[in-house]
C-alpha cells in the first residue's frame, strides 16, 4: 500500500500535532548545527540523496536561498528554475510539468501567481509539494515567523498577535495557523484590504481566536506582537491607490507604544521602511526581523523532512 503524498500547501490542511512536530524538529536541528559552517551538512543528513526543484514565478531573495541551503545542509541537493525559462514560460501546461518533473526529481517547491496552479501541480504530481508563496498564503513564513517567537521565550498558547495593514497571502497564513497553535489574531486592515471573510469563518469554525479590530491603534492596545508586510505585494497593480488606502496603517513607534513593552515586532521581509513600518521600528529594540528571516531556512528544512522522508 503507498501512503499518500505529503504536500505543504497550506497550514489549514495539516494537522495540528504534525505541525507542532515540524517547529520542534526545526529547533532542534538549528540548535544541534550552532557553530557550524553554512555549507556543512547536519550530522544525521536525513535527506542524501535526494534533489527538489525549485520553481519561481515571482522574484525571491529568502526562499531561493534557504530551500537551496536547506536541501544541501539537509545532505541533498535542489534544482532552481524561473517558470519563465521553462517551457511553462511558453505554454507548457503546470499538469504535463508535474509528471515530467515528479520523473526527475523527489520533491518540487513552487512560487506561484496564483494558488490554482499549486493545487493543479500536486494533483498530478506524484511527489510531495511544497508551496513557497502564492497570491493565497504563504505557509513556510508562518512556520518560521512562529520558530522566532518561541525562540523568544513566547509561548504560543494564549499569545496575542495583531496584523496590522494588507490582509494578504501572509495574513491568510495566520489565519489559517491560529487554530493549530492556539494563538489569538487580531487583525486591522482598512476596508477594501480584509483578509477574505470565508476563511476567517473556517478558522473560527475550527477553533481559532480571530477579532478584526480595524482601528490599528485599538487592535494594538496590550498586543504581545505585531506584524506588518509590504503594502504591494508581487502581482498588485493598483500601486498608488494601496499607497493612499493603507497610510493610515503603519507600524512606527506611536503604534507600537500601544503594545506590550516587550512586544516583538515581525515583518517577513522585504520591507519599505517609510511606508508599511518607521525605520525606527523595523531597526529598533522590538525588532526581530532578521532571526525571522534565518529561521526560515531551519523551519524549511523541517518541512522538506517532513515531506520528503519515506
Ligand atoms: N519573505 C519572503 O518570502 O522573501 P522572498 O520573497 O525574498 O523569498
Ligand atoms: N505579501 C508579499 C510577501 C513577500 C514575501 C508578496 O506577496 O509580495
Amino acid at each position: 500500500m503507498t501512503l499518500p503524498l505529503k504536500h505543504f500547501l497550506s497550514l489549514a490542511d495539516i494537522p495540528a500535532s504534525e505541525l507542532r512536530a515540524i517547529l520542534d524538529e526545526a529547533h532542534v536541528r538549528k540548535k544541534a548545527r550552532a557553530g557550524f559552517p553554512k555549507g556543512k551538512v547536519d550530522t544525521d543528513a536525513p535527506l542524501a540523496g535526494h534533489t527538489v526543484a525549485l520553481l519561481f514565478e515571482k522574484s525571491s531573495t529568502r526562499t531561493r536561498f534557504s530551500f537551496d541551503m536547506g536541501m544541501r545542509q539537509l545532505g541533498g541537493t535542489s534544482i532552481t528554475a524561473s517558470a519563465a525559462d521553462m517551457q511553462l514560460g511558453r505554454g507548457e501546461t503546470i499538469e504535463d510539468t508535474a509528471q515530467v518533473l515528479s520523473r526527475f526529481v523527489d520533491g518540487i517547491m513552487l512560487r506561484s501567481h496564483s494558488h490554482e496552479t499549486i493545487v493543479a501541480l500536486s494533483q498530478c504530481a506524484s511527489v510531495p509539494v511544497i508551496n513557497g508563496l502564492t497570491d493565497y498564503n504563504h505557509p513556510c513564513q508562518i512556520m518560521a515567523d512562529l520558530q522566532t517567537l518561541e525562540e523568544q521565550g513566547r509561548d504560543l498558547k494564549g499569545l496575542s498577535l495583531t496584523w496590522v495593514g494588507d490582509g494578504n497571502n501572509v495574513a491568510m497564513s495566520f489565519v489559517n495557523a491560529a487554530a493549530k497553535f492556539g494563538y489569538r489574531l487580531v487583525l486591522s486592515c482598512p476596508d477594501n484590504y480584509q483578509v477574505r471573510g470565508q476563511d476567517v469563518e473556517r478558522a473560527r469554525s475550527a477553533g481559532a481566536q480571530i477579532e478584526i479590530i480595524q482601528d490599528p491603534k485599538r487592535a494594538c492596545e496590550s498586543t504581545d506582537v505585531v506584524i506588518a508586510d509590504t503594502w504591494i505585494s508581487m502581482g498588485d497593480t493598483d500601486s498608488d491607490q494601496r499607497l493612499k488606502d493603507l497610510a493610515g496603517w503603519q507600524v512606527n513607534e506611536d503604534l507600537m507604544n500601544k503594545a506590550e513593552k516587550d512586544a516583538l515586532f515581525l515583518h517577513c521581509l522585504p520591507a519599505h521602511r517609510g511606508e508599511e513600518v518607521s525605520a525606527g521600528v523595523i531597526d529598533g529594540p522590538h525588532s526581530v526581523v532578521f532571526d525571522e528571516a534565518e529561521n526560515r531556512l531551519h523551519a524549511q528544512k523541517a518541512i522538506l523532512k517532513y515531506c520528503l522522508e519515506a
